[in-house]
């Protein structure tokens, strides 16, 4: 038993409920104080929830790594609670890369930039850029400012998991890993914040979110989007995309992934309706346990369970990572999804759900 103690060094997690649109400032200071002393704290932003640290604590970074069982080169977003924190961990931004955090911050956009030395390597996963965020989120935000320096914050999840939208779900990856949990209630966005990298000209969109290319382009011209983004078929990169792919080290690992096999039909609304009640019903003689994710309501699915996820992509956005984690719990063998329309918020809805998939799409 003690050499199984030692082993899992199990901590005991707590959770407490914070109000948020009023957090309680003595229960923020309790989570503050417990970050100010090396520990892990799982906080809510608009996004998902995240997993937060001291950004200059070298220990309680390594052990975010180690609790998500997140590869050591992939690197973490530091979250910030006013604007001037920019220019503690970054150099110079560019005039656009202002223009962007006046628009869009607090708010669902990370902005990667060059960074300064007191950022620890071990952040940024030895590179020499920090990606930085200010949250729209009260509890976030009075918790940065209690603590006193910025945060680093992956989402709350195992890695490799689909993010944490809910306290639960968290709970649920990290029991027994980190010091406390923050419940403010469900996360407003549901999907992760988008990415952009401003350290090149253009600008490269490295993760799609709800801050959609053309919301930034209108504000700062032409920018590219990491073409790995959008590929619709088996990943096969370009030389200059995979140079900017190895950018953000995120992308290369599984991503979202419920423990059963995802797969995603893609074509006009009726031939995938079709596709699906065919796969179904092989999945099914099989013995297998269905699952399906339509985003159309006339859609009716016979014998399996089915999620309607919305048919617009925002809602969809914020159900579709607690629909993944519903069906494992479901004990669901294979999902099978319809799909989307890559256009605005659709893009990062269909680029969530691909990997999920681990781009295993059928065109029909
Ligand atoms: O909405 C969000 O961004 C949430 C909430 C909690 O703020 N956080 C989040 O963090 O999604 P994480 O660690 O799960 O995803 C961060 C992404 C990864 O794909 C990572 O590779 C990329 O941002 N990233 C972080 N720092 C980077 C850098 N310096 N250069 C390029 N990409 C970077
Ligand atoms: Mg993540």
């Amino acid at each position: 038993y003690l050499v199984i103690r030692v082993i899992t060094k199990m901590i005991k997690t707590k959770l407490i409920r914070i109000n948020k649109f009023r957090p309680e400032p003595e229960k923020i200071r309790y989570a503050a104080d417990i970050i100010k002393r090396g520990g892990l704290v799982a906080f809510p932003t608009e996004t998902v929830y995240g997993l937060g640290a001291n950004a200059f604590d070298e220990n309680a970074i390594r052990n975010v790594f180690k609790a998500k069982g997140r590869p050591a080169d992939n690197p973490l977003i530091v979250h910030i609670a006013e604007l001037k924190d920019v220019h503690r961990l970054a150099k110079k931004p560019p005039k656009i890369a202002k223009l962007l955090m006046e628009r869009f911050w607090p708010g669902p956009l990370t902005i990667v930039l060059k960074k300064k030395k007191i950022v620890p390597d071990i952040a940024t996963g030895g590179s020499n850029t920090v990606a930085i965020r200010m949250p729209d989120n009260r509890i976030a935000i009075s918790l940065i400012k209690s603590v006193g320096v910025p945060l680093v914050a992956p989402s709350a999840n195992i890695s490799g998991k689909p993010s944490p939208t809910r306290a639960k779900d968290v709970l649920e990856d990290l029991k027994g890993k980190i010091e406390l949990i923050i419940d403010g209630g469900k996360t407003s966005i549901g999907i992760e914040s988008t990415v952009i990298d401003m350290t090149v000209m253009p600008p490269i969109i490295l993760r799609p979110g709800v801050v959609t290319l053309e919301a930034i382009e209108k504000l700062i011209g032409k920018v590219k989007l990491l073409s790995f983004t959008v590929k619709e078929e088996k990943i096969s990169i370009s030389e200059t995309d995979s140079k900017n792919f190895l950018k953000s080290p995120g992308l290369k690992y599984k991503h979202y992934a419920p423990n059963a096999e995802v797969i995603v039909v893609e074509g006009k609304a009726k031939d995938v309706y079709k596709k699906i009640n065919l796969l179904a019903d092989e999945a099914l003689k099989n013995n297998k346990k269905v699952g399906i994710i339509s985003f159309r309501k006339d859609h009716k699915y016979k014998n399996c369970y089915t999620a309607f996820a919305g048919s617009n992509a925002k809602v969809v956005a914020k159900r579709l990572f607690t629909i993944l984690r519903e069906m494992d719990k479901k004990g669901i063998d294979i999902i099978i999804s319809e799909s989307l329309s890559g256009k605005g918020i659709g893009l990062a809805v269909s680029d969530r759900l691909k990997r999920s998939a681990g781009y295993n799409i059928i065109k029909v």
